[in-house]
């Protein structure tokens, strides 16, 4: 049961991820050495609770942490105003202190809306994240993006506000459903194609155990996902260039969450699958990159499940092009008219296209729709 650690190197904001098994049996001792008081908050969900809360409590009981759980009703639309203010109201019901940690367990949905409930509790109080999915482990509870979600879109109200540690229990995925654990996948295969060649072709060989539970995939997919994370978000906290990279297959993928309506008919991972392989051959198109190595990436998402081509899609949403482009033009990345996109130069290698005219993406897409 060895656990591995990458470092978030951050100067006064740095902290540590550790993955690995039975790290939430051992929770106590680790956020013990951050307490100011033996006190902490637990923030989660009601799937959270049931499936992992047990292991955890016994990890705080061992180290004598008293501790409080607030359950809160699963899924995304809890990333909410609404929610952020009762969540808010009942920290301080509890009487959660400046100097006292939240902890963050759950999904990304958790991390997000605790992360941010800490970023404005009395003008910022520490938090831990403890991610249970897949997505989570790799993606979200590292990098420090906190947000909630509005009638006007997506993650559009939110703060930086990174982690004072992360603790990814790989066991925790043992309870997580399998279609989540696939679409969380989809991000890990994203920092092989647009990072490390020798990840991507390691996770071409592993990557059916990882899913298929192998603990040492496991421990190893997330590990090599934590440091490309690690190294984006260090050079580039706040995303003013090169974090842009994250965004690999989201552009694409987001006007198609958007066309689905955020629901479960369209995961986040699922998305981002489809929104790989479309920016591979909108890169092939561009001449950026040869058409093997796009066959080549789109095959491994392929042959785990993934969705690769619209055709793969569910009905009824409308995902005509011009809906698809209408819908990305209202990306944040969208300038006069052009539209910043991430592009693949090779499997490893990606580039941020800031010139991407609207037009010839839509003509893309129109041949995309309709085959
Ligand atoms: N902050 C960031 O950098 C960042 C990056 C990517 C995504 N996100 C956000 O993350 C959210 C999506 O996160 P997610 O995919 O983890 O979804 P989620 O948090 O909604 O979890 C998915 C489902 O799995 C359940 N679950 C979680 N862990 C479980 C476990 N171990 N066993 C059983 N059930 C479990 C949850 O209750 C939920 O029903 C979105 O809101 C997205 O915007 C944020
Ligand atoms: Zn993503």
């Amino acid at each position: 049961m060895s656990v591995e650690c990458v470092r978030v190197a951050l100067g006064a904001r740095a902290y540590d991820i550790h993955i690995g098994e039975g790290l939430l049996e051992r929770a106590g001792a680790f956020l013990a050495p951050l307490l100011h008081r033996p006190r902490v908050v637990i923030v989660t969900d009601e799937n959270v609770a049931a499936a992992q809360g047990a292991r955890l409590k016994s990890g705080l009981e061992k180290a004598a942490i008293d501790h409080e759980f607030v359950v809160l009703t699963p899924g995304e639309e809890t990333k909410s105003f609404n929610q952020l203010e009762a969540l808010t109201g009942r920290l301080l019901d509890l009487g959660v202190e400046r100097r006292d940690l939240i902890v963050a367990f759950g999904g990304g949905m958790i991390g997000d809306l605790a992360g941010f409930a800490a970023a404005i509790l009395r003008r910022g109080c520490r938090f831990a994240q403890l991610p249970t999915t897949l997505l989570a482990q790799v993606d979200s509870a590292v990098g420090g993006k906190t947000a909630i979600n509005t009638a006007q879109g997506k993650n559009l109200i939110g703060a930086f506000h990174q982690p004072a540690l992360v603790l990814a229990d790989i066991e925790a995925l043992e309870t997580l459903p399998e279609r989540e654990l696939r679409a969380g996948y989809a991000e890990v295969v994203k920092y092989g194609l647009i990072a490390d060649a020798d990840f991507f072709a390691w996770l071409e060989t592993n990557g059916a155990a990882l899913i298929a539970g192998d603990a040492d995939a496991r421990r190893h997919g997330v590990k090599t996902s934590c440091a490309a994370k690690a190294a984006v978000v260090s050079a580039d906290e706040t995303e003013q260039n090169t974090r842009a990279l994250l965004n690999f297959g989201h552009t694409f993928g987001h006007a198609f969450e958007a066309a689905y309506g955020y629901s479960d008919r369209l995961l986040h991972g699922e998305a981002v699958a489809l929104g790989m392989s479309l920016a591979l051959d909108y890169s092939v198109r561009r001449g950026l990159l040869p058409g093997d190595k796009a066959e080549r990436a789109k095959a491994h998402l392929k042959a785990v499940g993934l969705p690769v081509s619209i055709a793969d899609l569910k009905p009824g949403a409308d995902i005509s092009s011009g809906k698809l482009a209408e819908l990305m033009m209202q990306d944040k990345k969208v300038e006069s008219g052009r539209l910043t996109l991430i592009l693949a130069r090779n499997i490893g290698e990606a580039a941020i296209v800031k010139d991407a005219p609207v037009g010839d993406i839509e003509d893309f897409l129109k041949q995309k729709t309709a085959r």
